[in-house]
């Protein structure tokens, strides 16, 4: 299924900047299912499905067709990726990373993602945001295999600072500033889509771990690959398993999430916000 190219991800790049005006873009957005960022005081300038962007066939779930929204103010543009490919959809590395890519190609500086994760660390509660800080891929891949590496320099990239200090700090401060506390933390990256077994979340906590998921990791190496700033914010949407002691539930996972959204998505603006006040 992997079968996604240097050359055709760039061919995409060139159709959607000649179909759309994207501007000067401040950042590109990416958000798990469920969660669609709008950007107050930004006009929608398009709505476009997956399909039409990715060179490469988009799973659609029943009732959910995924979009990039483009939003412009004046010269400025915003994307937002809404819903993002996973690994254990069978998407290989590369189409997993071809969000921030094309992101990249078409002038994106900054790469924010959210995503729903498991809590290993018992003083993170569910339903708190987490803002990343580094993590631990255990996905066994990496998007930089076979030709990729060789796209662009460096072939080896350093992931030190991956995850950008200063967004971190701005989107804390961003927190504070809307009355609620964060966390930093180290995302552990797994295949899924099975929830993990308790013995594999107590040698994760061990690893140094505080939260659980099964996406971004691809991407945010793609995107530091490409030299974008990266802002991760983590949703931890219930305990891992064996630390609360219940059973994990999909179910349990779309409700937090639904729950704390409201505080997700003000974070957001606010981030976006922040980023405009920069590059103004
Ligand atoms: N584990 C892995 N991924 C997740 C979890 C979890 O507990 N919760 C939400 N995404």
């Amino acid at each position: 299924m992997d079968t996604l190219t240097p050359s055709t991800l760039e061919a995409a790049a060139r159709t959607f900047a000649a179909r759309h005006a994207t501007g000067e873009l401040v950042a590109a957005f990416v958000a798990g299912s469920g969660i669609s960022l709008a950007a107050p005081g930004w006009e929608k300038a398009a709505e476009i499905p997956y399909a039409e962007v990715f060179p490469f066939p988009v799973a659609e779930l029943p009732g959910h067709t995924p979009t990039v929204t483009l939003w412009r103010k004046r010269t400025r543009g915003l994307l937002v990726f809404n819903g993002r490919f996973h690994l254990y959809q069978g998407y290989g590395a590369a189409q997993v990373a071809a969000i921030p890519r094309l992101a990249g190609l078409l002038g994106a500086p900054v790469y924010v993602a959210t995503n729903a994760s498991g809590s290993i660390d018992p003083a993170v509660s569910a339903g708190s945001l987490v803002v990343v800080r580094d993590h631990i891929n255990l996905q066994a891949t990496s998007p930089l295999l076979g030709e990729w590496g060789r796209w662009r320099a460096p072939m080896f990239p350093d992931l030190t600072d991956a995850y950008d200090p200063a967004l971190r700090a701005a989107a804390a401060e961003s927190a504070r500033a809307a009355g609620f506390a964060v966390s930093e933390g180290v995302y552990v990256g797994t295949l899924g889509p099975n929830y993990e077994t308790p013995a594999e979340i107590e040698a994760f906590r061990r690893m140094g771990g505080t939260v659980v998921g099964m996406s971004t990791v691809q991407e945010v190496i793609a995107a530091r690959h490409l030299g974008l700033r990266v802002l991760v914010l983590s949703l931890a949407t219930n305990m891992a398993a064996g630390i609360g002691g219940l059973p994990l539930t999909h179910q349990e996972v779309l409700e937090v999430g639904e729950a704390a959204r409201g505080r997700l998505l003000g974070l957001l603006e606010r981030v976006v916000a922040g980023l405009e006040a920069k590059t103004a």
